[in-house]
């Protein structure tokens, strides 16, 4: 199983996705593969957010390894399953899909939260530090229920 985790600038949350999915992955012994990406060229390169890093490393999560990178059409043809944070998100990843068949591996995150009240992961970039815990434990659910969902 190859899952790519898909945010706009891919500092924040897609990053914060990535680590919890990893870090699940990792303890459960699966031998998936984890990746992110950011729909924008704006961070190609550049570590996770600071605050990213930080919200995660309370949480005994370090993602200070993940790079930046900007999502390519053949990630659909790599990936089994992309994710994205939010509806615009997902537009423009569905806009750059190889073909319609491509396009349908990509879905919103939290569509594997049902019971959550939000369908979008919010961008926590332009506010304070209370959006990432926020995106943790939104993600931690979302990451939680998608191990039960492609395992069952
Ligand atoms: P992300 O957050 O999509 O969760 O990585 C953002 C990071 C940077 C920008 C926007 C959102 N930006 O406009 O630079």
């Amino acid at each position: 199983m190859k899952i790519l985790l898909v945010c706009l600038g891919n500092i924040c949350r897609s990053p914060m996705a990535e680590g919890i999915l990893r870090d699940m992955i990792g303890k459960e012994g699966l031998s998936w593969e984890t990746d992110s990406a950011g729909t924008s060229d704006y961070h190609v390169g550049e570590a996770p957010d600071l605050r990213a890093q930080r919200t995660m490393m309370e949480r005994h999560i370090d993602i200070s390894d993940l790079r930046g990178r900007q999502l390519r059409p053949s990630d659909f043809e790599e990936f089994d399953l992309l994710l994205a944070m939010d509806e615009s998100n997902l537009r423009n990843m569905k806009a750059i899909a190889p073909n319609l068949e491509l396009a349908r591996k990509a879905r919103l995150m939290m569509d594997h939260a049902p019971d959550h009240r939000m369908r979008e992961v919010p961008d926590p970039y332009f506010g304070g530090d209370e959006g990432f815990v926020e995106v943790f434990d939104m993600l931690t659910m979302a990451c939680r229920n998608l191990l039960a969902d492609v395992r069952s």
